[in-house]
């Protein structure tokens, strides 16, 4: 079965070719203006010479800039991260330099950074694997156009699966990821077949990690300086950092910058992003509504009242208010103490299993956060939604949570009428999982001036997008590639045994991953 194909278009920039400015000189202006000088013949001649030269100055300064701006577009190189997530699948396109040996590149410019994004996820052909070449198709296509043709066979691209298809039967995955290989190795572009794969949540974890420190210019420095990511998803949740604390090597992750080392703490809880949590939640509540014998005893606190439920609607699938056939062995009853009770819940199964020390989520060993953290995606959405200001952002989410989760349905609906039901219905449970994710599971002070939300970061507002940090990677791996052939023969190698970052990035491949010496040019 597939679903509809429904497609939304961002940041579709319309040209990446940058305006080329030529400046006229007006030498009719100049003449005239001189013409009415009533100078002295040699006064006249001095002047004339030195508007000459000025001129002559000029259309060098111009000619050169013309040069160096056509160099600077005729040297881009470009690199594809197809990022397949579990909502939709998103095409990135990066444009670097090589400057002195070391890539340089402008996530923000038209120049050098497109994106698209085409719904729904890979993950949703399941039943059709043949459908998902649709929308890689478009997606390369898209890449192609920004690429200049003779530029395809040296640019790489590369596809990498998250959450959605992470949940499926490896078989099944292995099906999806074999259409869209097809499709990408008739691309033109520069593809192996290990570049379109299934990348691990930690994974993840860690290129989120690298784009949001090299943004804030904290890599090649002190790693407790470093900067945490908590990712909030739709499937999962990635909780990525330096600790100071012993960690399981099972957690441990370590990535070489130059001469330092990092450690890092990288955890992805599948099953726990957003979505998934809430459809646990339903999935519970109707268990329940099923079993009840009584009508109307089951009550939902996560639905503000006055919305119609139905005993077989999904986080996914809600029956709209009317069309309910069981509005009375479900109720919704929305009260955001007991919502956030529900959502703790959650969080702890399985804590009685916890074979570490200490277990935050589930039976799975989280470090004490420590040092700075940026609170990513829905942390970021939902906090924008309520419109938090970013200090004390925990309490006031609780503050505007208990307002949102008490209100009535009809009333809601009123204040906020450009949103979709299912869309709107999402933020009483958002902002109770959230305050019970940080606070009441992870232990963040509701004060804690460390924790932030964010969507981009560093001066020149970076987005935190781990494909950003996959490309950052991978291109500083491929560009000391190419600088010395025997460093080539070791990164190649290690390239192509390994797929995951930590074996990457192994110590004595170091040498591959120059990572300080990136400039970002904005
Ligand atoms: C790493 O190198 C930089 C200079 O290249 C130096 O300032 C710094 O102290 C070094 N760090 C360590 C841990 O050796
Ligand atoms: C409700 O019934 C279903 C099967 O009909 C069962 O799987 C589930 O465990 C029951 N839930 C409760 C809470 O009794
Ligand atoms: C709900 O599920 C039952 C079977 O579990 C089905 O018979 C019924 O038609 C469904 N109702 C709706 C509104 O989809
Ligand atoms: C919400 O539930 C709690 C108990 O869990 C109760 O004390 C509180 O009064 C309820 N709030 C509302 C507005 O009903
Ligand atoms: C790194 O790779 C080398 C050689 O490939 C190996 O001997 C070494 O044990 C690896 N180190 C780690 C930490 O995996």
């Amino acid at each position: 079965m597939q679903r509809s194909h429904a497609r939304s278009r961002l940041k579709n920039k319309s040209d990446m070719d940058p305006p080329l400015h030529v400046h006229h000189t007006q030498p009719g202006r100049q003449r005239s203006s001189l013409a009415k000088s009533k100078c002295k013949p040699t006064k006249k001649s001095i002047i004339l010479v030195i508007i000459g030269s000025l001129a002559i100055a000029l259309a060098l300064f111009f000619v050169c800039y013309t040069f160096f701006l056509r160099n600077r577009k005729v040297s881009l190189r470009y690199s594809v991260v197809i990022d397949g997530g579990s909502s939709g699948t998103r095409a990135h396109v990066f444009g670097y330099r090589i400057e002195s040996g070391n890539p340089v590149f402008d996530f923000r410019g038209d120049e050098s950074y497109a994106s698209m994004k085409l719904s729904p996820g890979l993950s949703s052909y399941a039943d059709n694997p043949e459908g998902a070449s649709v929308s890689v198709k478009e997606l390369v296509e898209f890449a192609k156009g920004r690429v200049p043709e003779g530029k395809l066979k040296e640019s790489d691209i590369r596809l990498m699966a998250t959450a959605g298809m992470r949940l499926l039967e490896l078989s099944v995955q292995e099906r999806i990821l074999e259409v869209a290989r097809r499709v990408l190795r008739s691309s033109g572009f520069k593809f192996q077949d290990e570049s379109a794969s299934v990348i691990s949540g930690s994974d993840e974890g860690i290129y989120a990690w690298v784009v949001a420190n090299h943004a804030l210019g904290s890599l090649g420095g002190d790693p407790l300086q470093t900067t945490g990511i908590v990712e909030l998803g739709g499937a999962s949740t990635q909780v990525t950092f330096v600790s100071s604390e012993h960690v399981p090597s099972e957690f441990s992750r370590t990535i070489t910058y130059g001469n330092v080392s990092y450690r890092i703490y990288s955890h992805s809880f599948l099953n726990l992003g957003q979505d998934a949590a809430h459809e646990k939640l339903w999935e519970s509540l109707n268990n329940l509504a099923a079993n009840s014998t009584e009508k109307g005893i089951v009550t939902d606190p996560c639905t503000p009242k006055g919305y119609i439920l139905d005993k077989n609607s999904t986080g996914e699938g809600i029956v709209l208010p009317g069309e309910s056939k069981f509005t009375d062995s479900l109720q919704a009853a929305g009260n955001f103490s007991k919502c956030r009770s529900a959502a703790f819940t959650i969080l702890q199964e399985g804590k009685e299993k916890c074979p570490y020390k200490h277990c935050s989520i589930g039976s799975t060993f989280t470090p004490n956060l420590r040092g700075s953290f940026l609170a990513t995606e829905n942390f970021f959405h939902t906090s924008k939604f309520f419109g938090l200001r970013e200090k004390d952002w925990l309490s006031e989410m609780i503050i505007a949570g208990e307002s949102f989760c008490g209100d009535d349905w009809s009333r809601l609906k009123v204040k906020h009428p450009t949103f979709k039901d299912e869309s709107l219905l999402r933020y009483c449970f958002s902002s109770a999982y959230i305050v019970s994710m940080l606070h009441d599971s992870l232990g963040v002070a509701l004060d804690d001036q460390r924790v932030e939300f964010a969507s981009e970061a560093g001066e020149k507002g970076i987005p935190l997008d781990w494909a950003l940090g996959a490309f950052i990677l991978n291109t500083a791996t491929a560009t000391s590639d190419s600088s010395d052939p025997h460093e080539k023969h070791i990164c190649g190698q290690i390239h192509k045994k390994h797929s995951s970052v930590d074996q990457m990035v192994n110590q004595s491949a170091n040498r591959c991953l120059q990572i300080n010496n990136l400039d970002v040019l904005l």
